[in-house]
This record gives structure tokens, C-alpha cells and sequence, in this order.
């Protein structure tokens, strides 16, 4: 049997994630899938209020039973009139999520952002439509390695210092796992028949590309490292097309020229900003997904989570869209699918492998189907159901 936890977390993550039951009920018993779930009470600012921290001291080693891992959204600070309602800052209440990315070893966050009929877009080059490309950000280090402090705090001559880490290591799994995806995606291109051109370093064809990210110009000792790793782990895949932008360029291009890019690698702090970048040029993060693996360990088990936040300002209201939730649980099935195939010798586990990538595809593709229908993506609930009644 394969278990799943579901942590809806804060504001609009207890409804995305109450949306997202219906949904599960219905694949599990339409494709037959050997799986079952629980809903945890924490990570949360409630569980916090009772217990004084966000998840109980043995958390890690809990979800270490799970295969993988479904969060709704953490950060709860309440509406702004509600002086007496409980409070933690976001050092506090956000911090799960990256002690979870960092205790489980999730090294890669990747967040695809394609554009699917029906949802806004808002460019005007008709090429913006052709939007698809899959950001991977780098998980575990970087400008968010935690590190530094303050001098002289509270004065006017306060200091702050924020230190950002890059190890070889690290850099080299996360470049490496790009290339693959790179490839990976080509072929998956090749088999729907729609194929990508992008140029090799001489002008000759290439059907996918790598992007690198960084900003070399102004922070030298990591963008060089950056870039020589990028070199070195390029020349293993001659197949796939390279390209390097400055983060600040990257970020005018994806609104310039999206329908350029198809697999995008940076670091952490670039990772996450470029990702809201990419999320409304796809339609907004009420739809984007994104998935925190360790692509070097299947036994891990991945998280997977809504792009968006806890947004308290429509929290508890019916109003957030929990197609977010919905493709990221797809992209969970998927993986669950390619992971048992991973280590599959028997015909049983291939056999369960297939039940849990069909699963996951028919529900990408019954998203979307809604979104094309130009369905609303409220009430929250109704939403569910809507999604739950099409597979
Ligand atoms: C995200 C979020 C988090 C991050 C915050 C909430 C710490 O913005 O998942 O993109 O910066 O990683
Ligand atoms: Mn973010």
C-alpha cells in the first residue's frame, strides 16, 4: 500500500486541501489505486497555538512513513482587525516549509508553468500562448542557506548580514537533473508530436534547451562556479541546446519572450522569484504546481504544493482555486508512478506504477479540460466536486 499525507497547513490550504479529498476518493476508486491517505494537523500556526511549536519534535522522522507528501499553504497572520487573533511572524510559521525541503534532502523544487487555453493571459504576442517551460530551483542551499545575523540590532547602526552558500555538490546534482529533464521532456515532446527547435552552439537543431541562471555580472564567486559546472555537465548532453541569462534579463525575456525557454535552472532566491514570474504568465497561481523532490532518491518521500501561500486575505471564504492543489496532487501521482517504475523489477510493481501514472494524467488532463471550459475557480468547494464528477 502506498500512503500519502495531506497537510493543509494555514488560511486557504484547509480548503484547497478539503477540495482536494473528493478528487483523491474518485481516482482511488475509479483506477483501483493501492493507496491511502491521512490528514495531518500540523505543520500549522493552530497546532502551534495549542503545542507552542508548528509541527510536533519527531515530525521528520513521521513523514519518513509517508511516500510522499501534499501541503495546502503555511503563514497565517489573520486579518489585520482581528488584533486578538493568534500571531506568529513568518520566521516562525513559514519555517516548516523550509525545514521540510531541508531535513528531507528535497534538493530540486520544480515548477512547471505551461499555458492551457482558458485561463488569462496577459501578453498580447499571440507566441506567449506557447508558454511551456519547467523551472527547477535549487532546494537546499544558497541565499537560503539561514545563515548570518545582525550587528548592533535595533540602532542606526545596525548591520545585517545574510550569507549565501553554493557547494559544488549540490550545484552539480541540480544542473545535471536539469539536463535529464531536458531530455526526458524532448522525448515526451517527440511521442505527442510536438516538437520544439531550439539552436546547438554551431546553429544546428536541438529539440530542447537548458537555461542557466545567474547573476555572474555583480556576484562573481558563484556564477562562476555556476557557469563551470554548467560547461563541464553540458558537454555530456550535446543532444540538448544551452543558453545563459542574467536573472535581472531573465526576468524582462519571460515577459518579452516566453515561448524561448524550456527548462530553466537556477538558484534558490532567482528560483523563487522567477517562479511567480513564470506562474502568472501561465495563468496565475491559482493554477501553478510545484514539486520538491530528491531526484537521487526514490525512498524519500517528495512534497508537493501549490506555488501560492496561505492568502489570508480570502481565507475561510469559499474563494480560493484549488486547481493549484489539484495539479500539484497530479504531479504527486505522476511521480509516484515514475518512482515505483524506478526501482519496479515485478510485474506487480510495473503494474502499479502504470495504475498511479494514469492516474495522475487523467487528472492533469481533466484540469485542463475545466480550465478550457472557462469554469470558475470558485467556490472552493464546488470546484472539487466539479473536478471529482469529470474523472
Ligand atoms: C515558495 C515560497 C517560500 C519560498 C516562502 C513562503 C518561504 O515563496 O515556496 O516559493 O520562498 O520558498
Ligand atoms: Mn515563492
Amino acid at each position: 500500500m502506498v500512503s500519502i499525507a495531506l497537510l493543509p497547513g494555514d488560511g486557504i490550504g484547509g480548503e484547497v486541501m478539503a477540495a482536494t479529498v473528493p478528487v483523491l476518493d474518485t481516482l482511488v476508486q475509479r483506477h483501483r489505486l493501492p493507496l491511502d491517505y491521512r490528514v495531518l494537523p500540523w505543520p500549522a500556526t493552530e497546532w502551534h497555538r495549542q503545542h507552542g511549536s508548528m509541527m510536533p519534535d519527531d515530525a521528520i522522522d513521521q513523514l519518513l512513513d509517508y511516500d510522499a507528501l501534499l501541503l495546502g499553504a503555511l503563514g497565517d497572520p489573520g486579518p489585520l482587525d482581528q488584533p486578538d487573533r493568534y500571531r506568529l511572524p513568518d520566521s516562525v510559521s513559514l519555517a516548516p516549509l523550509l525545514t521540510l525541503r531541508k531535513s528531507l534532502n528535497l534538493w530540486a523544487c520544480e515548477r512547471p508553468a505551461r499555458y492551457y487555453p482558458g485561463v488569462p493571459c496577459y501578453l498580447s504576442d499571440p507566441r506567449a500562448r506557447e508558454l511551456d517551460m519547467l523551472v527547477i530551483r535549487e532546494n537546499s542551499e544558497g541565499e537560503y542557506a539561514g545563515q548570518g545575523g545582525r550587528l548592533r540590532a535595533g540602532t542606526e547602526d545596525e548591520i545585517a548580514t545574510q550569507l549565501e552558500v553554493f557547494t559544488y555538490a549540490a550545484t552539480e546534482r541540480l544542473i545535471r537533473h536539469a539536463f535529464e529533464r531536458a531530455r526526458q521532456r524532448a522525448r515526451e515532446r517527440r511521442d505527442e508530436k510536438r516538437m520544439r527547435a531550439f539552436t546547438g552552439p554551431g546553429g544546428e537543431p536541438r529539440e530542447s534547451q537548458v537555461c542557466l541562471i545567474t547573476k555572474r555580472n555583480a556576484q562573481a564567486f558563484w556564477g562562476e562556479l555556476y557557469d563551470r559546472v554548467f560547461q563541464q555537465v553540458a558537454t555530456e548532453y550535446a543532444d540538448v541546446a544551452t543558453h545563459h541569462e542574467l536573472v535581472d534579463a531573465a526576468a524582462m525575456k519571460f515577459v518579452q519572450c516566453p515561448w524561448r525557454f524550456d527548462v530553466v535552472v537556477a538558484s534558490n532566491l532567482h528560483g523563487d522569484i522567477l517562479t511567480d514570474l513564470a506562474a502568472v504568465l501561465a495563468g496565475g497561481l491559482g493554477v501553478a504546481p510545484s514539486a520538491n523532490i530528491n531526484p537521487a532518491d526514490a525512498s524519500v518521500p517528495a512534497l508537493f504544493e501549490p506555488t501560492h501561500g496561505s492568502a489570508p486575505d480570502i481565507a475561510g471564504r469559499n474563494l480560493a482555486d484549488p486547481r493549484a492543489t489539484l495539479f500539484s496532487l497530479a504531479l504527486l501521482l505522476e511521480w509516484l508512478g515514475q518512482r515505483s517504475g524506478a526501482t519496479a523489477d515485478t510485474k506487480n510493481s510495473n503494474e502499479k506504477n502504470r495504475l498511479f501514472s494514469s492516474a495522475g494524467h487523467q487528472l492533469h488532463e481533466t484540469l485542463i479540460a475545466d480550465l478550457a471550459a472557462g469554469h470558475p475557480a470558485s467556490g472552493t468547494d464546488a470546484v472539487g466536486r466539479r473536478i471529482a464528477n469529470a474523472l
